[in-house]
Order: C-alpha cells, then structure tokens, then sequence
C-alpha cells in the first residue's frame, strides 16, 4: 500500500538558530509518539539541512529540501545541487512548487532536468504541480495538470516513479487562506492517479503518494485527508507552528 505523507515546506523562514530550534522540537515530539499513521518530512533552506540532518537521525522525522541546481557542478554562482544536498544527509527534495515556476520562470522542461539531477544523486522527488485561478475559471485545471505531469515528470520512466511523490498544490489556494474544496482535491487526485494509470499501470499508480497542498491547516486537513487518492499534505504557512503541524500530523 502507498505512504501516507505530512511535509511541511518551511519556504524561507526562520534564521539558522530559529529552524535548529524548531527541528530539535519537533523530532522530539514525534520521537515519543507511538507510530505514526503518516511519515514526516520537513523542507528547511539549505542553511539548516546538516545539522537537522543529525538531530533528526534514529527519529521519526525525515528531511528535505526546497529545490536544487538544473545542473550538476561547477560555475553556477549561489547554486546547490542535488548531490550537495545529499551529502548533507537529506532524503528528499522539492521540485516544480509554484513558487520556483512564477517567480523564478521553471518551466518543466527545466524541471524534469532537476529531477533527473536529484534521482540519480539518490533523492527523492517532491513534483509539485496545479493550476492557477484564471486557468480553473477557465475550466483549464486538468490540461494544465496533464501538462505538467507529462513534461516534468513522466519523461523519468517508470523505474523511477518508486522515489517520486507527488503534490497537487492549485496556485490560488497557496497561503490565501482558499482551499480547495475536498471535492475538487478528491476529483483532481483521481485524475492525477489516471494519469499514471494510463502511463505507467495501475500498480506504479496505486502506489503513488499524490499530496494535497494549499491553505492546509488543522481545521480543513481531516476531512481533505479523508478522500480517496488523497495521501496526505504539502503545508506551507501551518509547518511553521508546531500546534498546527503536529495537528495536521495527526489528522491523516
Ligand atoms: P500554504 O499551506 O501556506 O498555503 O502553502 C502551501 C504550499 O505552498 C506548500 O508547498
């Protein structure tokens, strides 16, 4: 059976002391739960990912980043790789989140190119993908998807969909306080598992981790959760209060 997932994408908050702080509370909480129903992973900035990397260690908390380099090595001023990353010690990167797309102009061939770089340094993929609000006013919302799914990420072939997750995040419910109704996450989720169905067969798409993202907070996150094809959440703004994550946690 597919994972259930909570990752809290931390975006750029918190200064060295402050995320060190946080990961230390946070690893300590979920070390001393009994097992959890979903597995945990934080994406800090890059500044905190080696030391989280060793607090977290033997724990229950997991880490990734928030994006990586579209090349491998050498003259990219202010870039990190992937490989980089891994030496770190985190598991995990984030790719494709609309905010790298509209603000940093990634497109997904640009995209799948990260991917490449991440899985071939043994890090798994966070694919973010989902519409902007003119684009569902439009009736757009599926094409869009497909779209994005089928330039970013099926181009990486079927033996590498076992380390990719992914997340429907649509642009005009990130941190407006909008959400997706649990029906339009619902029938997006199960579109999104045809899509690899019809790609890649029903059992790379049966287990597929497919998160929600977008204004997810412990009100609204149960009953998101609760659809079928909705694995668990990306969580934005509520990562960043322990109340609110370990709620969000414990609400899959
Ligand atoms: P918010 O939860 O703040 O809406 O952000 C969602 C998100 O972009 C997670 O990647």
């Amino acid at each position: 059976m597919r994972k259930k997932i909570v990752a809290g994408n931390w975006k750029m908050n918190m200064n060295y002391e402050e995320g060190i702080a946080f990961a230390r509370t946070l690893d300590q909480y979920f070390r001393n739960k009994p097992a959890l129903k979903a597995d945990v992973i934080i994406c800090t900035p890059f500044i905190h990912l080696a030391e989280i990397a060793e607090i977290i260690k033997g724990g229950k908390v997991a880490l990734g980043a928030q994006n990586c380099a579209s090349e491998a090595s050498g003259a990219f001023t202010g870039e990190v790789s992937a490989y980089m990353i891994k030496s770190t010690g985190a598991e995990y990167v984030i790719i494709g989140h609309s905010e790298r797309r509209t603000y940093y102009n990634e497109d997904d061939r640009l995209l799948n190119k990260k991917c490449v770089l991440a899985l071939n340094s043994g890090l798994r993929v966070i694919f973010c993908c989902g519409e902007v609000k003119e684009q569902r006013e439009e009736g757009n919302h599926f094409v869009i998807v497909k779209r994005q799914l089928e330039e970013g990420l099926f181009p990486l072939g079927a033996e590498s969909m076992k380390d990719i997750i992914i997340a429907y995040e649509p642009v005009w419910a990130i941190g407006t306080g909008l959400t997706a109704t649990p029906e339009q996450a619902k029938e997006m989720h199960k579109y999104i598992r045809g899509l690899i169905k019809e790609k890649f067969g029903n059992k790379i798409a049966d287990d597929m981790t497919i998160l929600y993202g977008g204004s997810c907070k412990p009100s609204n996150a149960a009953e998101i959760f609760s659809k079928p094809d909705v694995d668990g959440g990306l969580i934005g703004g509520a990562s960043l209060k322990k109340e609110d994550f370990t709620a969000i946690v414990e609400a899959v």
